[in-house]
């Protein structure tokens, strides 16, 4: 079989939960994957013959999309921020919401900053250490720490760092009973955010594969980090220090509440689709 053949046999395997459009651009990364080629190479070869080793591989490739386990965790890694990270089942998979909040604390920091200023950054719920690993490139004079509950992401954490080349202060420690102890200048989360009540709006392949941890509330109440977040403000972040969030797109405003007495200045805004889904301000 060509990997023409191959890619139209691959593409009708699973279509029952892809799209023609989504099965063609997998098979694309998939086998870009499994022979380290570029798009270029793999439309020169559409037409040579798929060997055994690799039609095996991407039979199991089929079986594991055919239960719905979403790609990145089949393929290891994913891309985020255009940098490539490893995932697997203990992280979240990084949202296109999350480089939102990025771009604008990446923003927001280089206004505000003298540039030999040294800062400390703490991100609460790193999973995969997107956030602290993207913050620590672009401010490689900064001291970054983070925490997260899951010993399991926080390996994952650090095999990105070391990736990177970055030093990150990774701790393991529930944050909802931590006693922070040091003052910040910035910090930042993408904390578990999604009511119990809220559990049959989410997707199946979100729910079965991705860790409960991460998405959801410990409690009834959705907004127990944010609420502890903006206590920690009170006594651990610098003044003129920032705080950004990412929130649930559904309670915008209880999320700003918090923080309007705590903090000098809080806007509350939407992401590119339109949804109320980040919450920053200075202290
Ligand atoms: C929504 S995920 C965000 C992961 C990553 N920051 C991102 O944006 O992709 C929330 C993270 O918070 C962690 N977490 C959940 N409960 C926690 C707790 N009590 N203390 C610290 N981290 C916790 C989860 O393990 C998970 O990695």
């Amino acid at each position: 079989m060509t990997y023409q053949d191959y890619k139209t046999y691959f593409k009708k395997e699973i279509s029952e939960k892809y799209t023609d459009s989504e099965s063609s651009i997998l098979f694309d990364i998939f086998v870009q994957h499994l022979m380290d080629w570029n798009q270029f190479a793999l439309r020169k070869a559409m037409t040579e013959k798929v060997e055994n080793k690799q039609s095996k591989e991407l039979q199991n490739i089929i079986d594991e999309l055919k239960t719905g386990k979403p790609y990145q965790q089949i393929l290891g890694e994913t891309e985020f921020y255009g940098l490539k990270f490893f995932v697997d089942e203990h992280v979240l998979i990084p949202r296109p919401e999350t480089e939102e909040l990025l771009e604008l604390a990446i923003e927001k920091i280089k206004a505000g900053s003298r540039k030999s200023e040294a800062f400390k950054i703490l991100d609460i719920g790193t999973g995969s250490g997107i956030i602290p690993i993207v913050l620590k490139k672009h401010f490689p004079e900064t001291e970054v720490s983070a925490i997260d509950y899951s010993e399991n992401a926080l390996k994952m954490a650090q095999r990105n760092a070391e990736f990177h080349q970055v030093e990150i202060n990774f701790i393991h420690q529930d944050y909802l009973k931590a006693n922070l102890i040091e003052v910040y200048d910035v910090i930042i989360s993408n904390p578990p955010y999604i009511g119990m009540e809220e559990e049959d709006e989410i997707a199946d392949s979100v729910k079965e594969f991705e860790p409960k941890m991460a998405l959801f509330s410990p409690t009834s109440n959705a907004l127990i980090f944010y609420e502890k977040i903006a206590e920690d403000c009170k006594n651990h972040l610098a003044k003129n220090g920032f705080v950004f969030l990412e929130i649930n797109q559904k309670l915008g405003n209880e999320t700003l509440e918090l923080f309007t007495d705590v903090l000098s200045e809080v806007e509350l805004m939407k992401d590119l689709s339109g949804n109320e889904r980040i919450v920053w301000g200075r202290f």
